[in-house]
């Protein structure tokens, strides 16, 4: 049995190190793939994998293909847009994300970011404080509910729109529960993302939502880019000269962005929100120990195309 690391973005060498004692202590055999360039070289590493982990790598139809032996994938990490569900599920692979193990990192991160925006991207300048201000989660997952905990730290007012989540889950962490998106902007000077992308997700943030934000109002999004309606986003931070933007995963116009907007709005280089070494170890050893799991025992805990 051969289980594959595919990683465009390595993980740290201590997580590699545990991934390959995981799989090599269950008796199977260990490849990886790291800083591969092209999607050739990904279908070429995966000919004879029984089981793939990956972080954002793309795991198309001709991916899938092309892994005459896969049994089973998993995407250390959350959200799993990266996958194709329908080939797996075609060809009767298990699909699985490592649920809430990079979740702190994130949440880590969109902390950053605000403390980030407010202080003039750390230039000179007189800045803002978190405290007293209104943090709107959109989402309250596993990172939304860890940024809930961190803002509560700094002495944010915050809310929440889910409507996936009780709002008693929500209320009991001490988080107000917006009725409607519409609220959640409207009275929130930063709000942070931690939607997944998904069909009814992908281009939903844009003016409407966005030019009800407060003055001063600054969007943070550790989520993905493709939530974003990029063209109504340039509108509204060209009509709103108070507004900012900040984003783990760069915009498809982010060159657009930097030279409109210059410091009011800011993109990671490389999406490093789940990038610390405790994130790594965390979803690896997971990803790891899922796969050895389904293959000892048949346990699909995980598994996203049921
Ligand atoms: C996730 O969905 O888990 C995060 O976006 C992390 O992605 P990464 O593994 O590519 O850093």
């Amino acid at each position: 049995m051969k289980v594959l690391i595919a990683t465009e973005k390595p993980f740290s060498k201590v997580a590699v190190d545990g991934i390959k004692k995981i799989v090599e202590d269950a008796g199977y055999q260990f490849a990886a793939l790291e800083k591969y360039t092209s999607p050739e070289e990904l279908k070429a590493a995966v000919g004879d994998a029984d089981a793939l982990i990956v972080r954002s790598d793309k795991v198309t139809k001709e991916v899938i293909d092309a892994a005459k032996n896969l049994k089973i994938v998993v995407r250390a990490g959350a959200g799993y847009d990266n996958l194709d569900l329908a080939a797996c599920t075609g060809r009767g692979i298990v699909a699985m994300n490592t649920p809430g193990q990079n979740s702190n990192a994130v949440a880590e991160l969109a902390l950053c970011f605000m403390v980030y925006m407010s202080r003039n991207q750390l230039t000179a300048g007189t800045g803002s404080e978190l405290k007293g201000k209104t943090l709107g989660i959109q989402a309250y997952g596993n990172v939304g509910r860890l940024v809930a905990g961190l803002a509560k730290g700094f002495g944010m007012n915050i809310m929440a729109f889910d409507p996936f989540v009780p709002s008693e889950v929500i209320e009991k962490d001490g988080v107000k529960v917006a009725k409607d998106l519409e609220e959640l902007y409207s009275k929130s000077n930063f709000v942070s993302l931690h939607i997944p992308a998904t069909e009814q997700t992908k281009g939903s943030i844009g003016y409407n939502l966005l030019s009800k934000m407060p003055k001063g109002g600054c969007l943070v999004n550790t989520a993905r880019k493709e939530v974003i309606n990029e063209p109504e986003l340039v509108k509204v931070l060209t009509e709103r000269e108070d507004l900012k933007y900040i984003t783990d995963i760069a915009a498809g116009n982010q060159a657009e962005l930097n030279e409109k907007f210059g410091k009011r709005v800011f993109a990671t280089p490389k999406k490093m929100g789940a990038e610390t070494a405790e994130a790594n170890i965390n979803a690896g050893l997971a990803a790891a120990n899922q796969i050895v799991d389904f293959f000892k025992t048949g346990n699909k805990k995980f598994q996203v195309n049921k």
